[in-house]
């Protein structure tokens, strides 16, 4: 099957582009620039062509789709908060198409036989593209490293988010592994200042790396700039609401943050020292929210509050495509995340510009715990493509 999408601003982490593309079995196959009169021609004759299916999206931009490195998708052991099919349709009309789910599930991921079954069920579904953290370490307990040589040919991706590893010897343990075996480690740090500077000591003195996930005050910016300028190999990520708001009283780790911190993390996202936004998509029930349970349901409208905090705060469309699809697409070593030639057609149309009202009632995600029901936010994610296919598409009511 062929996809010819016409009438377009084409924009991704390096470019702007007016025209369209060609989706030839599930790639980018051409892409067409209209504004030269040859490129104006050439898309005519595309478009009146028998066999090619045409999407006019006048109005619209076209965006390379957005890739999660930290969500929560609650299975095994939590289906009540979210399953693996409820996060990821949330996820695709959130414009993911690729994700990473946390490991703190019942039984924790630590095992080779979960990490795989989980992923052939998560195949069943045909929707995301769906990486499995594996735990650090046995039961996140923090006491003795999980197996990563069973898991390694499931995940290249390891974390004990969640919880924090205070155990300096284990937390170096398992920096060695990920060097020896070449694999990611995802770092929760809480108390966070205190921890980044401790990890950051230890990447140091053992020539490894680490990324740090959700970070949220300038100080643990201060930190990891430090670190890069010296040459460690360290990289970061911010959630779309700890952009979002400040001052927050609502249950989420790490807490909300002042304005300073906000107004320094956009700074870091646009200067490039932090890599990427990632969701921590972290659904669920009513009654565990009651109960304290951390965390905020957001997959489904990370665009729009990225978008509209952008907006307001002058950072670009480009920016916004590195950190939500071009980063994490390089961090997980993937050949995607770009508009160019060759690639999957893992694409976006989005209205940059429509505003509308979150409201958690229509969230397809389980979770409805997001503090934002009401919050008025611009950008909507109209349809995600995965590998051509369309997968999810805004109807307007
Ligand atoms: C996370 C969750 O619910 O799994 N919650 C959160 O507030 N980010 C776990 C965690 O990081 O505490």
């Amino acid at each position: 099957m062929k996809l010819l999408i016409k009438n377009v601003k084409m924009v991704d982490a390096f470019s702007s582009k007016d025209g369209g593309l060609l989706i030839e079995n599930g790639r980018i196959s051409r892409i067409i620039e209209t504004h030269k009169s040859e490129g104006q021609e050439a898309m005519q004759q595309l478009a009146t062509t028998d066999d090619i299916e045409v999407i006019d999206g006048k109005g619209l931009t076209l965006m390379p789709a957005f890739i999660d490195l930290h969500c929560h998708l609650r299975y095994p052991g939590f289906e009540y908060k979210e399953d693996l099919e409820s996060g990821q349709r949330a996820a695709l009309k959130g414009g993911y198409t690729t994700l990473a789910a946390m490991a703190n599930t019942k039984p924790v991921c630590d095992s080779p036989e979960l990490l795989n079954s989980i992923l052939t069920r998560s195949r069943g579904l045909n929707l995301c593209d769906l990486h499995q953290v594996g735990a650090i370490t046995k039961g996140l307990e923090g006491k003795a490293l999980a197996d990563f040589k069973g898991m390694l040919p499931y995940t290249r991706l390891f974390s004990d988010d969640g919880n924090t590893i205070f155990d300096e010897a284990i937390m170096k343990a398992a920096i060695e592994a990920a060097k020896v075996m070449d694999f990611k480690i995802l770092v929760h740090a809480q108390p966070e200042t205190e921890i980044i500077a401790r990890d950051i000591k230890l990447v140091e003195e053992l020539k490894g790396s680490l990324h740090f996930c959700h970070i949220s005050k300038e100080a643990s910016l201060d930190l990891i700039k430090a670190a890069k300028a010296k040459g460690l190999n360290i990289s970061c990520e911010v959630t779309p609401h700890h952009l979002f708001a400040y001052g927050l009283d609502y249950k989420v780790n790490p807490s909300f943050r002042g304005e300073g911190d906000v107004k320094a993390l956009l700074k870091g996202l646009e200067e490039g020292h932090i890599d990427m936004v990632a969701t921590d998509h972290a659904p669920h029930s009513h009654e565990d929210k009651e109960k304290g349970s951390p965390g905020i349901s957001s997959i489904e409208v990370a665009f729009s509050m990225v978008n509209t905090v952008f907006q307001e705060n002058g950072l670009n469309t480009n920016t916004l495509s590195r950190v939500m699809s071009y980063a994490p697409a390089k961090f997980l070593g993937l050949n995607s995340g770009l508009i160019k030639e060759g690639l999957e057609a893992n694409l976006l149309l989005v209205n940059l510009d429509e505003a509308y009202k979150i409201s958690t009632e229509d969230f397809i995600s389980k979770g409805k715990n997001n503090p934002f029901d009401g919050a008025a936010v611009k950008g909507r994610v109209k349809m995600t493509i995965k590998r051509g296919q369309m997968m999810f598409q805004h109807i307007n009511q």
